[in-house]
């Protein structure tokens, strides 16, 4: 029993002006644009350069699902960000994004579960709106890969990319969160994650973290490869299933871009007809939590995405971890984000 409903009521998001190509890629590595073409679907990835953080991305992202909403940050109750590449360890990402929208003492908090981070945080949302604890909370996923990118290594540098996604998840007469499912399993962490600047290999750890490359995302690609494709099935299936709903009832699905054949496999795999799934992987690349927020605000921003579709976002990530929710979309617009000159954090 929820005591009340929850929608959807704006989307956002940015990704910094800067692009590296797969033709720069071959400058530094040695690959070629036509092996990330068809082992990943990539071609171009947006990079925020030396002086931004993430919150100058998270930052238009939010300010554009405010404003399609219509509604100010002082109308928000509370911040939820998304995000494995903090502007710090501490304090929270949201702590600093609530600054900088100019709400100082709202309830701000982080969630870090990798490329899964945006499922498990706007269901977190919902769950707050529902049992009626707020009624609006401000989701962003937001992400600079390239920070913790090793541009030696040819098996990850061709992957990652920045930007940030946002929505405003509030209280709503019809309760259009459908069902989610959302999973995690840490047998093995090495299998996808981010070795140094933790307490098991502290940044101050004597000599080890340059030599070592420990502040790098390491992967083993293709165990990863494998456990996404069954996993986000496995998902969409139980997400709908909660939701009390099959496939065919699906009009879209915004799954995480990670790779165009992990998500071609599971369109096929899902029986969906490709046209149902929104993929914009050739411009972004992997930005982590911030790629289905992206994929979804281009997808609303195109007029595909209308009042009364059914909506699937699915993803997965490090963890290893997992997350499907199912949405009726209510009639939420996409804002256009301002400008930004992307500049240190707390500029
Ligand atoms: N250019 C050229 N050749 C390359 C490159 C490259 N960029 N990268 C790897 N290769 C080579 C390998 O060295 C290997 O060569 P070999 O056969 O001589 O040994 C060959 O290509 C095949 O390598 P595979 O690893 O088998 O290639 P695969 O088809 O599996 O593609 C990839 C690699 C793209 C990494 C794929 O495994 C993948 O996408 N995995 C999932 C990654 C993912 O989704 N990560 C999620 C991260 S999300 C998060 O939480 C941050």
């Amino acid at each position: 029993m929820t005591a009340y409903g929850a929608a959807i009521s704006g989307v956002g998001s940015y990704a910094p002006p800067g692009v590296l190509t797969n033709e720069d890629l071959e400058k530094l590595v040695d690959t070629t644009d036509a092996w990330i073409v068809q082992r990943t679907g990539m071609k171009r990835r947006h990079i925020i350069g030396p002086d931004g953080a993430t919150s100058d991305l998270a930052l238009p992202a939010a300010q554009a699902a405010l404003s399609a909403a219509g509604k100010t940050a002082a109308d928000i109750d509370c911040i939820i960000c998304a995000t494995a590449t903090p502007d710090y360890l501490f304090p929270a990402m949201a702590c600093i994004v609530g600054f900088r929208l100019g709400v100082a003492g709202k309830p701000a908090f982080d969630i870090s579960i990798a490329c899964s981070g945006f499922v498990y945080a706007v269901t977190t949302a919902a769950s707050l709106v529902r049992s009626g604890v707020y009624r609006s909370v401000l989701v962003i996923g937001a992400e600079t890969l390239s920070k913790i990118t090793d541009y030696t290594d040819r098996g990850t540098c061709v992957l990652f990319g920045d930007g940030a996604g946002a929505v405003v998840v509030e209280r709503s007469e019809e309760d259009c969160f459908l069902g989610s499912e959302l999973g995690a399993d840490g047998t093995d962490p090495t299998v996808l994650y981010l070795p140094g600047g933790g307490s098991r290999m502290p940044f101050n750890t004597n000599g080890k973290f340059a030599a070592e490359r420990l502040g790098y995302i390491h992967m083993q690609g293709q165990s990863v490869f494998k456990f996404a494709v069954n996993q986000m099935v496995a998902s969409v299936r139980t997400a709908l299933s909660k939701a009390g709903l099959t496939t065919a009832d699906v009009d879209f699905v915004v799954p995480h871009q990670a790779n165009l054949r992990i998500i071609d496999a599971m369109v096929k795999t899902l029986g969906l007809p490709p046209d149902k799934c929104i993929i914009n992987i050739a411009e972004y690349g992997n930005t982590s939590a911030a790629s289905i927020p992206i994929a979804l605000a281009e997808a609303v921003a195109a007029g595909s995405i209308r009042k009364g579709h059914i909506v699937v976002m699915v993803a997965f990530g490090g963890g290893l971890s997992w997350g499907a929710m199912v949405w009726r979309w209510k009639d939420a617009k996409v804002g256009a984000p301002a400008r930004q000159t992307v500049a240190g954090a707390l500029a």
